[in-house]
């Protein structure tokens, strides 16, 4: 399976820390201590510091080696949270409806393709509680470079994929940061919670 396989090294995205704009979003109290969900969490950074700020954390991933190194590196740092194998496009077979108040992703929107988009945002709507917050960052479309994978995303993109299921609070310039140089590809930040 292609992810699995890409977590046979190191793929550009997995910093070994956390990605800046979620810790920014744990420093401003935009996400605050509850049941949180990163989607895509590949190899947990972003996970483990939601865990680390009083968050009683999952990730789910479809990469089994990406979760087994994630389950490692948790009981490594002494850090308690859960790390599950499975798909975002099913997660009704996972997880209850409004299991979480917060549901993070970085990096996964950005790799579905046009027809998974509707379903990907019902699953996240499905998980999260009334009023519980979704926070999104993928490549924009200020990104150089019209075929390199992944996709830049557009804001137009953004908000005819979620405003029919989320209120869209903002959508942010921010960076991206990756092990390639240049080492900060330009962003959005998604901010919505769930109507
Ligand atoms: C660009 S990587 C980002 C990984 C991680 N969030 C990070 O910041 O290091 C995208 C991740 O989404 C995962 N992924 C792709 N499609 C998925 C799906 N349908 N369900 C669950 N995970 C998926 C991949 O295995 C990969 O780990």
């Amino acid at each position: 399976m292609f992810w699995n396989d890409v977590y046979k090294g190191t793929p550009p995205w997995d910093l070994d820390r956390p990605q800046p704009a979620f810790q920014a979003l744990i420093q401003s109290g935009e996400i605050k201590p509850g049941r949180a969900l990163d989607i895509g969490c590949g190899r947990g950074e972003n996970a483990i510091m939601l865990a680390m700020n009083g968050c009683d954390a999952t990730g789910i991933d479809l990469a089994e080696n990406a979760i087994s190194d994630a389950k490692t590196k948790a009981i490594e740092r002494h850090v308690k949270l859960n790390f599950v194998v499975g798909n975002v496009l099913q997660m009704d077979r996972l997880f209850t409806e409004g299991e979480f108040d917060v549901v993070i992703d970085s990096g996964l929107f950005h790799v579905m393709m046009d027809e998974e988009r509707p379903v990907f945002a019902q699953q996240v709507h499905r998980i999260l509680k009334n009023g519980g917050k979704y926070f999104m960052l993928c490549f924009s479309d200020k990104e150089p470079g019209e075929y390199e994978l992944p996709r830049r995303v557009s804001k137009a993109e953004i908000e005819s994929t979620f405003s029919p299921l989320f209120n869209i609070i903002y959508i942010k310039d921010v960076a991206f940061d990756s092990l390639l140089n240049p080492s900060s590809r330009k962003a959005y930040l998604l901010s919505a919670t769930r109507s």
